[in-house]
């Protein structure tokens, strides 16, 4: 389910007409043309919407960035994702973000259970960006993808979909991210934006086929990225796959 994050697309007002086109809704946003609408997908997407938290007026303000600086066609923006106490109530900026997680209510996504999967993402590079109240969104830093990073981020319409091959759990987020890289996108990170997802993750919470899907997505992960190599030949990444 945490796939359908994987995408997340903008619409655009009509001021921004030009820009309508390529990029939509999806799903954390809510869409309200969703073709998939009151489908299984749409009906998961729902249910993840609950469980994730985007920063205060991402919208908008991704809106006020992009018409500043056109993006580049192979760039995606990444979101650092982190987890929060269950309790907890949801930060709605970064310095609240910032407190939370100095004082270990906040954590990066995932850390318990596939800490490689994030760490990529340089927290600490992260969280020492200081961001004045007010200021643009803006990107701070660029990153290449290794493996096994699952970044979330805001992309446009034209990135390579997912591999539908990946069912069940695991692989599914490494192997689009992935494909990307290979493609030759770059990740660039957005200084004050983010997204949270309500628990930790911990041992044990997952249903019980788990381990055994996620070991045959391991081995179709293996193949898929063998399958890269055909898919994009001149892509000097590809051979240097893990
Ligand atoms: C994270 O960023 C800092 C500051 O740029 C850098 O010194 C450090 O090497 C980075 N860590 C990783 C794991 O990339």
């Amino acid at each position: 389910m945490v796939a359908l994050l994987q995408l997340i697309y903008l619409s655009f007002l009509s001021k921004f007409h030009g820009k309508q086109q390529r990029y939509r809704y999806s799903e954390l946003f809510g869409s309200s043309g969703s073709k998939t609408k009151g489908t299984q997908p749409e009906k998961n997407a729902r249910k993840e919407r609950l469980r994730y938290s985007l920063s205060t007026d991402l919208h908008l303000q991704f809106q006020a960035m992009i018409m500043a600086r056109e993006p580049k066609s192979d760039e995606v923006f990444v979101l650092p994702a982190f987890e929060i106490r269950h309790d907890r109530k949801m930060p709605a900026t970064k310095p609240e973000l910032v407190q939370l997680y100095q004082v270990g209510e906040v954590r990066p996504f995932y850390e318990e259970l596939c800490p490689r999967c994030q760490v990529p993402t340089n927290y600490s590079q992260w969280v020492n960006i200081h961001v004045r109240g007010g200021a643009p969104l803006e990107v701070s830093y660029w990153l290449t993808w290794v493996d096994p990073w699952e970044p979330f981020y805001i992309g446009p319409r034209s990135v390579p979909l997912y591999d539908e091959g990946f069912k069940q759990y695991g692989f599914n987020r490494i192997s689009q991210a992935c494909e990307l890289h290979v493609a030759g996108y770059r990740f660039s990170v957005l200084n004050s934006a983010f997204v949270v997802h309500r628990g930790f993750k911990i041992q044990g919470e997952f249903h019980a086929k788990k381990d055994k899907e996620n070991k045959q997505n391991r081995v179709l992960f293996r193949s898929f990225k063998e399958g890269l190599k055909t898919k994009y030949p001149s892509s000097s990444r590809s051979l240097l796959l893990p």
